[in-house]
């Protein structure tokens, strides 16, 4: 064990091995979804898109979940978006940290949906549904995205028009950023949608594709394995039945060591 950290309440037993960050900013946005900052470690490399294993202290034991980085990988800071789950083994505790809490983290990132494991095209798609859209978050905040894509949609679905508030600051936050603004330009499109209130775009993203209304709205070409390249990031059925019609559309699942024209990844806790 590492010398005890200190907060302003307790002190937290640290495991050996894994960084022990301060938190810095904590935000909720319902009684089911939140996000929080906090210090990044000097040693802490990743890939926008990648996530980590992050956990707190439950009793004598360190609890861990995998969670997106959604800041991007030149942020001195790291950003989390986190589902809240009633008795969730680690999100029922983290809900509830503040300011000076102590959050862990394992040390190696990993994770499929970055700009490595796709083929170079010009649109790249960004389908995300609730907290799919951390890794999203990262990757629209690297400029490397756009030196890479021509166009870069966001699309982000939801039960509750509640739910989306994360993304829309994220776009607003971009759009005002000293040097994000330009990089971006007109370049990233943001395409929220609801499944369970009203809202001007309604409906499943899958629906979406299928019928043809997420190309006509957004006044782009259908899915083309020649131009557009795709990330996935939601629940297990959402990615299953993304896939499937990316997959119908003629493009091909890639991986780290064997690029191609979509990836995939399960948005973990929750
Ligand atoms: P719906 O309200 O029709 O279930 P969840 O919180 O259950 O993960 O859902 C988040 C969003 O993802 C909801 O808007 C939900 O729509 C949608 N969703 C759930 N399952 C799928 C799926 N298999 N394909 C596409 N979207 C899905």
């Amino acid at each position: 064990m590492n010398a005890p950290a200190k907060t302003e309440e307790f002190a937290v037993k640290i495991p050996d091995g894994v960084y022990a960050e301060t938190v810095l900013d904590v935000e909720h946005y319902t009684d089911r979804l939140f996000r929080f900052r906090m210090t990044r470690p000097a040693g802490f490399r990743f890939r926008s898109g990648e996530f980590a294993m992050i956990g707190l202290m439950v009793g004598d034991k360190p609890i861990y979940r995998a969670y997106s980085v959604a800041s991007p990988a030149w942020d001195e800071e790291l950003e989390f978006f986190s589902i809240k789950v009633p008795d969730g083994p680690l999100t029922s505790h983290l809900q509830k940290i503040k300011p000076g809490d102590i959050v862990l983290m394992r040390k190696k990132p990993t994770g499929t949906l970055v700009l490595d494991a796709l083929t170079p095209g010009k649109r790249l798609y960004m389908f995300s549904t609730g907290t799919g859209i951390a890794p999203f978050a990262s990757l629209i905040r690297d400029p490397e995205t756009y030196e890479k894509f021509d166009e870069v949609i966001l699309t982000h679905t939801c039960r509750e028009v509640a739910e989306l508030k994360y993304g829309f600051d994220l776009v607003e936050e971009i759009r005002n950023h000293e040097f994000l603004a330009e990089i971006v330009g007109d370049k990233l499109k943001h395409y929220p949608t609801v499944t369970r209130e009203e809202f001007p775009t309604r409906g499943r993203i899958t629906d979406l594709i299928e019928s043809g209304k997420l190309f006509t709205d957004l006044g782009v070409p259908p899915l083309d394995p020649q131009t557009d390249r795709g990330m996935i990031c939601g629940s297990s059925d959402m990615l299953k039945d993304t896939k499937a019609l990316l997959e119908k559309a003629g493009l091909t699942e890639g991986a780290n060591s064997k690029p191609a024209e979509f990836v995939i990844e399960r948005a973990f806790v929750g």
